[in-house]
């Protein structure tokens, strides 16, 4: 049986970070790819990671490498090109750069890999999945972004890091956009079944869903650039999902149109992630005050949509 083949598109924090986990996972060959002026760094950190591979005992070819051509028929392309932000800035202020580097890496993408599952982490993030869903022409159940892994994994672990108890128990939930807007929901968190409430005080658990909220920017002031272990950990769980069948449920930025009241947006929501990538959004009951949360963090996706629209027309 041939292997699954993953590449990763930027070979910086997230993209080295993705290559690991996927390797160490075993789940397929990797490519590493960046830009001819950076491809020594793609070669040299695929190679160290491949000499890592006797003692890990993992057994997946790492290529590093600046030429599309050896990311050819790739199950799964992990989109991290781009710039991160550096402290004081917000997602939004990369899109001017972002959206020309992910509107010309999701082209290449799909001349060479027609038939992949694309997964775009770079920021900010549900514009940039719009951006590779308009310059790739995939179809929307192939484009998909990383967030909502990432952002219930932090809400997790500040409500694990609070019990006391370890972070496999809690089952959490969160909608919207990738942006300090999210939506946690604490009503659908549990810990091994137990509703979340039953066991914190209300106050702590909002203090859990604000920390989580903001928990990219609590990083990029700690240590001046943007999260990777975590986004990278994310972003192999859903290429796991799609290249093992596993019709997991996570929550990913995936294209709503009626779901949610969405209109056409991709937009975090829990979905299947299966062979076929994203097989199914799944709706759930919102109460007022979450639908408004919703509404309010759809909002705001469109607005960053409509500045790639203005810088790239022929993207609407
Ligand atoms: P980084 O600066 O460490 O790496 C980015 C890499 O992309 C660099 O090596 C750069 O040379 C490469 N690159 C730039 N243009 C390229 C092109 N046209 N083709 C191929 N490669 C290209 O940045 P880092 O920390 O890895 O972050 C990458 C992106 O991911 C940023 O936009 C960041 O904001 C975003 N991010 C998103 C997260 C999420 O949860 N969605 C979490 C963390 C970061
Ligand atoms: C994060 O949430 C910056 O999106 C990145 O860590």
């Amino acid at each position: 049986m041939r292997r699954a083949k993953i590449s990763i598109i930027g070979a910086g924090n997230v993209g080295a970070t993705c290559a690991h986990w996927a390797a160490a996972k075993e789940l397929g060959d990797v490519i590493l790819l960046d830009i001819p002026d950076k491809v020594g760094v793609a070669k040299g950190k695929a190679l160290d990671l491949f000499c890592a591979s006797p003692m890990e005992r993992f057994d997946a070819a790492v290529i590093g490498t600046a030429d599309y051509a050896d990311t050819k028929d790739s199950d799964v392309v992990i989109v991290t090109a781009g710039i991160p932000r550096k402290p004081g800035m917000s997602r939004d202020d990369l899109i001017a750069t972002n959206v020309k580097i992910v509107n010309s890496v999701a082209e290449q993408v799909a001349k060479h890999s027609p038939d992949a599952v694309m997964i775009v982490v770079s920021n900010p993030l549900d514009a940039m999945v719009y951006t590779a869903w308009k310059s790739s022409g995939f179809p929307t159940n192939r484009i998909l972004g990383q967030a909502g892994c990432l952002d219930v994994a932090r809400f997790r672990a500040f409500i694990a890091m609070e019990l006391g108890c370890s972070v496999e128990d809690i089952q959490a939930l969160l909608l919207g956009g990738h942006g300090d807007d999210m939506v946690p929901l604490p009503r659908y968190t549990s810990v091994h079944g137990i509703p979340v409430s039953q066991l914190l005080p209300e106050k702590t658990i909002t203090a859990c869903v604000d920390r989580a909220k903001v928990g990219g920017g609590e990083i990029v002031k700690l240590m001046g650039t943007s999260a990777y272990y975590a986004p990278a950990s994310g972003s192999v769980q859903m290429a796991e999902a799609i290249i093992k069948d596993k019709k997991r449920i996570l929550p990913c930025a995936a294209y709503c149109d009626a779901e949610y009241g969405v209109g056409g947006y991709f937009v975090g929501v829990p979905c299947v992630l299966g062979a076929d990538g994203m097989e199914k959004v799944i709706e759930i009951d919102l109460d007022d005050k979450e639908q408004a949360l919703m509404d309010e963090s759809i909002s705001h996706v469109k607005e960053l949509v409509g500045v790639v629209q203005q810088t790239f027309p022929q993207l609407v």
